[in-house]
């Protein structure tokens, strides 16, 4: 286990080494696994910090850890979706590219919520906190009911 980890490590080292920014060259299915990947990373933030909003978990200082967490997501997310990586079981739709301004907008409003909920949770504010969190989950599925394939 150990060692799987360290050759990663080394594999990521050379690549690095060879360029030193390669998005470009990225294929389409590990564009879209990346996509799943800060995605998830999305709604692992969200859980707990619903969980913590919702006072069933001590904050602790922790809530601001997850509200940055989505706002550095949320910072990502336009780097997310290059055409064409909508392949295998990708439920991003089409429209996504169809209509970028919309797109775009989508994105803005998450980057906006989550702003503002990294200020509630440094005010430590719980009704600001309330109000922020919800705007999130509004903005998360604001996008997904456009531009995601209907669960
Ligand atoms: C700007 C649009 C947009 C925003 C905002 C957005 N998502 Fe997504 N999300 C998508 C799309 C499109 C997909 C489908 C991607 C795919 O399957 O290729 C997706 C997929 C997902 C998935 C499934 C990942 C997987 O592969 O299993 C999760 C979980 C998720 N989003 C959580 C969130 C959460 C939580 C937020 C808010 C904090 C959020 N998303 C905000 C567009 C968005």
């Amino acid at each position: 286990m150990q060692r799987k980890f360290f050759s990663a490590i080394a594999a990521l080292t050379i690549s690095s080494t060879l360029s030193l920014y390669a998005f470009a060259d990225t294929t389409p299915e590990d564009a879209a696994d990346y996509r799943s990947a800060v995605m998830t990373s999305l709604r692992g933030h969200i859980g707990a910090a619903s969980m913590i909003a919702r006072g069933l978990v001590e904050n602790d200082g922790h809530l601001l850890g997850h509200a940055q967490g989505l706002a550095n997501g949320a910072n990502e997310l336009s780097r997310v979706f290059p055409k064409g990586s909508n392949v295998g079981e990708s439920e991003a739709l089409p429209l996504i590219w169809e209509e970028p301004e919309a797109f775009a907008e989508a994105i803005a409003n998450l980057q906006e919520a989550t702003a503002a909920f990294v200020t509630a949770a440094e005010s430590g504010d719980e009704e600001a906190i309330g109000a922020a969190f919800r705007n999130v989950g509004m903005s998360c599925r604001g996008c997904h009911d456009r531009f995601r394939v209907q669960q």
